[in-house]
């Protein structure tokens, strides 16, 4: 099957998925948005408000520092895959609990297996958390890490993995607005040379 009947189907499913409480809650599941073709894939951690109205990921205020970042180094969204490791919206955007990422991981697994991207961006310390213990590294504060170039193989080959904060810390510590920028450069400098 190819990449995008795949990507359909699977985004289907998710759709219609009651494997944990949130469902319950939701408006609109949000299994992702992009090419199936990206060279790069960024992982958020679950939908807020406007993302569960819209039933896209990161179209909140968030999402507006996300654009500006990929702006500022030459992308468009169509030209990466953006998604959560949760696909419905927390209450009150609380944090996702380890039964939620439990139950819905599995999706972002295969939405990995199926885009094969070059270079994954854990977006904050969830997502961090989440990819480089699937990948056999120890996660880290996010503080330390970020920006740093983590490489691990696969079925489909190597990948690089990048930790950088969450872009809505720009909203409430400015000064890590900066911080992004910085890390964003090293994603262009590492397309640059291998994309
Ligand atoms: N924050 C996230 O982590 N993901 C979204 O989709 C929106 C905000
Ligand atoms: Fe299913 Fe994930 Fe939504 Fe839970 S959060 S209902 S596992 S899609």
């Amino acid at each position: 099957m190819s990449k995008d009947s795949l990507m359909k189907k699977l985004e289907e499913k998710i759709k219609k998925c009651q494997k944990c409480g949130l469902s319950q809650l939701r408006t609109h599941a949000v299994p992702g948005s992009g090419s199936y073709d990206a060279k790069i894939m960024f992982i958020g951690e679950a939908p807020g408000y406007w993302e569960d109205q819209r039933g896209l990921p990161f179209v909140g205020k968030a999402g507006k520092i996300l654009d500006e970042l990929l702006k500022g180094i030459g992308l468009r969204r169509d030209d990466v895959y953006i998604t959560n490791i949760v696909k419905c919206r927390p209450p009150g955007n609380r944090d996702p609990t380890d039964e939620e990422i439990k139950a819905c991981s599995p999706y972002l697994d295969k939405q990995i297996d199926i885009i094969q991207p070059k270079i994954i961006v854990p977006l904050g310390r969830h997502s961090m958390t989440y990819i480089l213990k699937k990948f056999g590294f120890e996660p880290q504060p996010i503080s330390k890490i970020h920006g740093k170039v983590f490489e691990a193989r696969t079925l489909f080959g190597k990948i690089l993995i990048v930790p950088i904060y969450h872009p809505a810390v720009a909203l409430y510590r400015p000064a890590l607005k900066e911080e992004l920028q910085a890390d964003f450069r090293i994603l262009r400098e590492i397309l640059n040379t291998k994309g």
